[in-house]
């Protein structure tokens, strides 16, 4: 059985499933039953001075038969008072002390960093997230992103709070910027103990096509709100391995954004993150989901071979590198597998209209069947993604492995193309139609 117990600077928590600051930390109740179901750990719903919410708060989109592949809110931080916030801190850490209860704060001065730091550890918090990430409202006050965006800013408030912080702090960032690392680093040089990333990401949702209004409506208008959920977890790894690979970020990170499943999970801690956290999927399916991902996680940790959560953090940040070092003599081709086709001829059209006309169609019997034309063939996958049949069009490696030669190593050795018209041009020798074939009847 793998040691799921986890350790993200000093916070400890009997795995490294947490709860993100969010409605489903709003309370002690929400919390006592999270952790009843198996959630190692959870960040309170960010404290403050507690603020009014408009309604309506939430809007989605919904894709193809997908519910929510992304959400937007325009909620601000608690609008709760702080007294019985803290109140049922204390209680939940009597109930569950083995497990991490971490307190998001976001406040403006000085005084009220201190004063608050102080209020959430002398309540029993493990530790205190700083949110420096929420990207509506609170930035229109100076909070939140506003803070996120200006790492000097950053690097002195997390200097505030480490000045009488006596419990590990993690800074959670913005991806409402250009180079993620800036901020991390900030946080470094402020003295934080870990960060997190991602929180939402600035967004308009959609529009009413009948009253002109985005979503969501608050009396016949909107405003930007942040994007979470399903849809932004290709940008929260991106930016998670951004961080785990800069050699100045010796910080520990907190991977949040589209965890639904042991899967995503796995997927950020492979690409750096020392435990994860969830909003939007807790927010949809229930705090049950850990039953799920539980079990599915130590499974793969087993076949892994991974025994504690050491052996697998960070796994696959070494495998990702600057384009200019990936090897430009690889090559791979389409295969179709003709019996499991079904000659629904997505890949064809796929092919012919938006990839490399690499795709043909020959009659066999009453239908007609694709097949790859190989010289054409630039292995660019988008057949074998639009393929509805799993496995039916595979990918195929046609080098034979001996030769390794990166885009870096062409401009050192002179090879690369430099004039408009170089004969050194990647696509110099592919064959592509005549325009006016495109114009030609196909039988
Ligand atoms: C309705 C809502 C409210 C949120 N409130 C907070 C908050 O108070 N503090 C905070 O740090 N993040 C807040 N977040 C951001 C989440 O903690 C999380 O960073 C983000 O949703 C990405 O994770 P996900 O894709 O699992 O939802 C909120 C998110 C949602 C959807
Ligand atoms: S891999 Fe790309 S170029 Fe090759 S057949 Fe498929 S879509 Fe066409
Ligand atoms: S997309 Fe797949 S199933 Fe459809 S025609 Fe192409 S190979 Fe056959």
């Amino acid at each position: 059985m793998p040691d799921l117990s986890s350790n993200l600077a000093g916070i400890k928590s009997p795995n490294p499933f947490w709860l993100a600051s969010a409605p489903p930390t709003n309370s002690g109740y929400q919390i006592m039953k999270a952790f009843d179901a198996g959630w190692g750990g959870a960040v309170w719903k960010t404290l403050g001075v507690p603020v009014v919410n408009v309604s309506s708060r939430y809007a989605a989109v919904n894709y193809r038969n997908t519910r929510m592949m992304g959400l937007n809110n325009i909620e601000l931080i608690t609008d709760r008072p702080l007294a019985d916030n803290l109140r049922e801190i204390e209680e939940v850490k009597k109930y569950f002390p083995e497990h991490a209860v971490i307190a998001s704060l976001m406040v403006e001065s000085k005084e009220q960093w201190h004063q608050i730091v102080k209020d959430v550890e002398n309540a029993g918090c493990d530790g205190i997230e700083l949110n420096f990430g929420c990207p509506h409202g609170m930035c229109e006050r100076g909070m939140g992103s506003a803070v996120g965006q200006e790492p000097n800013v950053l690097k002195t408030i997390v200097g505030w709070v480490m000045e009488v912080a006596t419990v590990p702090v993690i800074v959670k960032l913005t991806p409402n910027i250009s180079d993620i690392t800036v901020p991390a680093l900030a946080a470094v040089e402020g003295g934080g103990n870990a960060i997190s990333l991602i929180n939402t990401i600035q967004s308009v949702i959609g529009v009413d096509l009948d009253t002109f209004v985005p979503y969501p409506v608050v009396d016949g208008k909107s405003t930007n709100g942040g994007y979470c959920g399903p849809a932004v977890k290709p940008i929260a790894l991106n930016m998670v391995k951004n961080c785990a690979q800069h050699p100045d970020m010796n910080l520990p990170i907190s991977g949040i954004g589209g965890i639904e499943n042991w899967r995503d999970a796995a997927e950020h801690i492979l690409l750096g993150a020392t435990n994860v956290q969830v909003c939007t999927a807790v927010m949809h399916y229930g705090f049950g989901i850990i039953r799920e991902i539980l079990p599915g996680f130590e499974r793969y940790m087993t076949e892994k071979g991974f025994n504690t959560m050491d052996d697998m953090i960070g796994k696959s940040v070494n495998n990702v590198k600057t384009w200019e070092n990936l090897n430009l003599k690889y090559k791979v081709v389409a295969s179709i597998d003709e019996k499991k086709c079904i000659e629904c001829q997505l890949c064809y059209t796929a092919c012919e209209d938006g990839a490399h006309q690499a795709i043909g169609l020959k009659e066999v019997g009453e239908g007609r069947v694709p097949y790859i034309i190989e010289e054409n063939c630039v292995g660019c996958n988008l057949c074998s993604l639009v393929c509805p049949v799993e496995e039916c069009i595979t990918m195929v490696r046609r080098d034979d492995g001996t030769e390794h030669e990166t885009w870096k190593e062409y401009m050192e050795n002179d090879k690369a193309p430099t004039t408009f018209d170089d004969d050194r041009a990647g696509g110099k020798h592919h064959w592509v139609p005549a325009p006016a074939d495109a114009l030609k009847k196909k039988k």
